[in-house]
């Protein structure tokens, strides 16, 4: 029977992927292991290249724990999130540029200054604008959460917020905004690499950086001071800032002047994915989300299987109430609430003190939310079936599981398995939230070579092409499966 053949090759598939992912979730805690926070999108201080996270904040963080017999952990996550990961224990200490702060230093404790730092004002050449006056009321970008964020609030206008500052920067480019106030070093690396970019010569306000460490670890607090002050005494931290600041200004990001349209066209096609070795972003990228969406998957029909069984029992004989009751709570939150709002509850509230593979993260948020869904549609199959059926399966003697097992749920699931392809095509794009989590699918590696290219167009066409590639080639697989259970009947 077609149906066991192919939930055979499911398991079979689950099977290879769990074996695929489980070295990873259980990864084994060292008690000597320190695990830093960062945003990798502000370069010389922390970037992605060649899919590492390098720079003056890693560097650091590498010679601390060189000094203090730890092992460096370091995971990428959104600016705004550092400070309640530091808090919350699920990290260390977030290093990554920041701004000490009154407000800050309510809820973590800094270290001592490990440089200085001004917020500058990044436009185009060509915009007449002259000096920082003239920005009142004007559309200025930021990044979210910075104290450049708070600068322009404060005293400019309502800033366009933007994830990262290589995004307010194509938003300049593109002329979506008329300015982009940002720290001084990375707004730097950004005019030096966008020629028809410049700065504007007054900085608006100077503030050290310095790392965060929870307030309950004076201890940790107290060891990465004094290492800090030997590296100041002795030099290394000097030359970590200038080997670094040095070393952005080689990689790889196009050569300028090309004129012709092919000439562009190949000169795009090899910074995007050739130099440095984009492409794998994209690869990596993509074997994430299709990891992610198969999985989740599996978990969904899962789930939907054993929820639309309850409830469609329920249902016809009156048994189960309580757990049909449950059901419908999880239905009714689940479809209630957007799957990346569920998802970002289970990473940072459900699973927030615990050093957890943000893969598992996702499978259970797709999962389970995909769940949902796929209770619905395989409920509205077994409505589908005619009452008539499950009184001939009871009549000729055949127990209510039975007729369920053997009579009505073939049926059923035959006829949602259009509902349930098109439940999987959702579920695969759904996947590109991910990034919100830091994880790199497909979308999230699309986005760091966007941020390192400042290129929109080629890294979104080709994460586009491939998701369309995998669609059409589902759907035709699907549609092949639908033929030959037709011919089976
Ligand atoms: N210094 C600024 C702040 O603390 C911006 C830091 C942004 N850092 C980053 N890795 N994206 O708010």
């Amino acid at each position: 029977m077609d149906f066991r053949k192919c939930s055979g090759f499911f398991l079979f598939a689950g099977i290879i992927l769990l074996a695929l992912l489980l070295p990873g979730c259980g990864r084994e805690v060292q008690k000597t292991k320190l695990r830093m926070v960062t945003n990798a999108t502000f370069p010389p201080y922390e970037t992605i290249r060649n899919g590492r996270i390098v720079g003056i904040d890693p560097d650091i963080m590498q010679e601390f724990c060189k000094r203090n017999g730890f092992e460096l952990d370091i995971e990428n996550m959104e600016f705004g999130a550092l400070i309640a990961a530091v808090q919350s224990g699920k990290a260390d200490v977030a290093a990554s540029g920041i701004t000490v702060t009154e407000d800050r230093k309510k809820k973590i404790d800094f270290s001592i200054p490990y440089t200085s730092a001004h917020q500058l004002v990044t436009i185009r050449k060509n915009s007449g604008i002259l000096a920082n006056h003239e920005l009142k009321g004007l559309k200025i970008g930021v990044q979210e959460g910075t104290t450049g964020d708070v600068y322009v609030k404060e005293n400019l206008s309502e800033p366009q917020r933007y994830k990262d500052a290589a995004t307010a920067i194509q938003a300049l480019l593109t002329g979506k905004v008329d300015a982009v106030v940002l720290d001084s070093d990375p707004s730097h690396v950004f005019v030096r690499k966008n020629p028809s970019l410049h700065l504007l010569p007054e900085p608006l306000v100077t503030e050290n950086y310095a790392f965060a460490v929870s307030k309950d670890r004076p201890d940790l607090l107290m060891t990465l001071n004094s290492s800090l002050q030997e590296m100041i005494a002795d030099g290394t931290l000097q030359q970590i800032i200038e080997r670094n600041k040095k070393e952005n200004d080689t990689s790889d990001t196009g050569k300028a002047g090309q004129t012709g349209v092919w000439e562009r066209l190949k000169e795009d096609l090899r910074v995007n994915f050739v130099a440095e070795s984009r492409y794998l972003y994209l690869l990596r990228g993509f074997v994430i989300t299709l990891l992610i969406a198969l999985l989740s998957v599996l978990i969904g029909i899962m789930i939907g299987f054993v929820v639309a069984v309850i409830r469609s029992t329920a249902d016809q004989t009156g048994k189960f109430q309580l757990l049909n009751l449950i059901c419908k709570v999880y239905l009714t939150v689940i479809r209630g609430t957007p799957v990346v709002v569920q998802l970002l509850i289970i990473y940072f509230v459900i699973f927030g003190a615990v050093d957890i593979n943000k893969i598992v993260v996702a499978v259970a948020a797709f999962g389970l939310n995909s769940g949902a869904y796929v209770a619905e549609i395989i409920r509205s199959g077994i409505m589908s079936i005619d009452r008539g059926q499950l009184e001939a399966g009871r009549s000729l003697g055949l127990s209510y599981s039975r007729t369920m097992c053997w009579i009505i749920l073939p049926q059923a699931l035959k006829n949602v398995l259009p509902a349930l392809g098109n439940e999987f095509i959702v579920l695969l794009k759904e996947t590109s939230i991910s990034g919100y989590i830091a994880l790199e699918d497909l979308t999230k590696g699309g986005d760091i070579i966007r941020s390192q290219t400042y290129n929109a167009f080629m890294p979104l066409i080709a994460v586009a092409l491939i998701y369309l590639a995998v669609v059409m080639l589902f759907s035709k697989l699907l549609a092949v499966l639908e033929g030959r259970l037709k011919k089976n009947e």
